[in-house]
């Protein structure tokens, strides 16, 4: 018979693991704490712009027309604890306010809410990205006869379905050869289809999370230091990043220079290692990531200054900037530490009139910074602009026409944050343009 599986926690994570779980065959029941999402997924709705996830969900909750009726959502524990013969745990463990520890008290609870019904014989199974040891402490709050196995999440946002379905790697952390024929028979479809599976310990496990994330981290700050030197140079670290991508060795993803890294991941995971290693008497490993964390956060600074330099050098008093973008990256709307946001309202705070405009991202903007300005359209969002940012790289900016924007616009100035417009086209409709570590002309 097949597996049945409940999924702990119903965000990104926890929403798109139920879906594809239900997608390869299985019985799923999904559990949150929060009423109103709970409410949501059973209409098979979600709370966030995931590109392909509502499908996926309406494909399979139950009660929908034409659905399987493999996923069910719920919020009684003990439903959930008697459900499931494996249990994943994906709730979030965000940044703790104020240090660069992660907040633990969301899988803590979830551990303590689930251990007292869960059958004997389950297997529960840790999503979330933990501090390395946590799997270790967290196993022995289960009772007797259930196991943990620690399986960390790749998934990107804007990509989480097919990263979900079909990921690069399954990694599991176990203690018996029973909790790896488990998961072995969860991950039976995506395994079949190429994705490696690694075996091997729950330090080990939990670790390849963390490295993998600053690893991402180090290539970003990496490019974006060249992008300093290549400013400083006048090089051009575009071209510099695609002559270096051509080595195997070092790949071309993962080189775009800009304003940096943001999100709820990468800023937040190369603290919290930080954290755990100062922890483990390890710090010293681990110096270089606050190097990658300070330039990261230099990019927006330096975007602050070539706006400012951009409207004349001064202060930003009475000066308009429209800012294209909001999410911290395109395909999302999720504005969680968002470079983009970070920069309007640095610039805001310092007298500048500024209009955002996202394709996805405007209402979870308008709840973190509802001081800024917000217009529906990059059209509106560049009318009378003293100078224009781009600062999220969505398809729908690189396909605005620089002859219209250029009529709206106060000004024909315009700063790519993130490399990924063309300079010769808007060059060509008599724009000045400028990009992070290019020549200025
Ligand atoms: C990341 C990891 O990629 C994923 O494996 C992990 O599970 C969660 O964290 P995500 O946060 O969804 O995923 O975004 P990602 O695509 O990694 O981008 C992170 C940030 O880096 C974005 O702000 C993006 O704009 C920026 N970035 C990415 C760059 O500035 N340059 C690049 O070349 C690539």
């Amino acid at each position: 018979m097949a597996l049945k599986i409940t999924v702990i926690g119903t965000g990104y994570l926890g929403a798109t693991h139920a879906a594809a779980m239900a997608e390869l065959g299985f019985e799923v029941l999904g559990l949150d704490v929060v009423p109103e999402k709970i409410e949501m997924l059973q209409r098979g709705e979600v709370p966030m712009y995931e590109p392909g996830l509502a499908e996926l969900l309406r494909k399979h909750v139950a009660g929908i027309e034409g659905s399987s009726g493999r996923l069910r959502f719920t919020m009684d524990w003990a439903e959930a604890g008697g459900f499931g013969d494996v249990h994943f745990v994906c709730v979030n463990t965000p940044q703790k306010h104020g240090e660069y520890a992660c907040d633990m008290s969301y899988v803590d609870s979830a551990f303590a809410s689930l251990a007292p019904h869960v059958t004997s014989g389950a297997l529960v199974v840790g999503k979330s990205t933990v501090p390395v040891g946590s799997a270790d402490r967290l196993a022995r709050l289960l009772p007797e006869g259930v196991e943990l196995a620690w399986n960390p999440e790749f998934l990107r946002e804007g990509f989480a379905v097919k990263d979900t379905l079909h990921p690069d790697r399954i990694v599991i952390g176990v203690r018996s050869e029973r909790a790896e024929k488990l998961l072995r028979e969860v991950y039976a479809t995506p395994v079949a289809e190429g994705s490696p599976f690694v075996v091997t310990d729950f330090p080990t496990a939990e670790l390849v999370k963390t490295s993998a994330n600053s690893f991402l981290a180090t290539k970003i700050s990496f490019i974006n230091a060249m992008a300093e030197v290549c400013e400083a140079a006048d090089g051009d670290v575009v071209k510099l990043a695609e002559a270096l991508g051509y080595d195997d060795r070092i790949g071309a993803k993962f080189l775009r220079a800009g304003i940096g890294f943001g999100g709820g991941c990468l800023p937040k995971d190369i603290r919290a290692f930080m954290a755990r290693a100062g922890e483990l008497g390890a710090d010293q490993a681990l110096t270089f990531l606050r190097e990658v964390d300070s330039i990261n956060m230099r990019r927006r600074g330096h975007m602050v200054e070539l706006a400012r330099e951009a409207v004349g050098g001064g202060s930003f008093l009475g000066k308009r900037v429209a800012v294209l973008g909001a999410a911290f990256k395109p395909d999302s709307d999720d504005v969680r530490d968002s470079p983009a946001l970070n920069v309007a309202g640095q610039i805001h705070l310092q007298g500048g009139q500024v209009t955002v405009y996202d394709p996805k991202g405007m209402d979870n903007a308008r709840r973190l910074f509802p001081t800024l300005g917000y217009a529906e359209t990059a059209l509106d969002a560049v009318r009378g602009a003293d100078v224009v940012l781009h600062l999220t790289e969505w398809r729908e900016f690189r396909e605005l026409d620089p002859e219209v924007l250029g009529e709206a616009a106060g000004r024909r100035v315009l700063l790519d944050g993130r490399n990924a417009l063309d300079p010769e086209r808007w060059r060509a409709a008599g724009w000045t343009f400028r990009a992070m570590g290019r020549p200025t002309a």
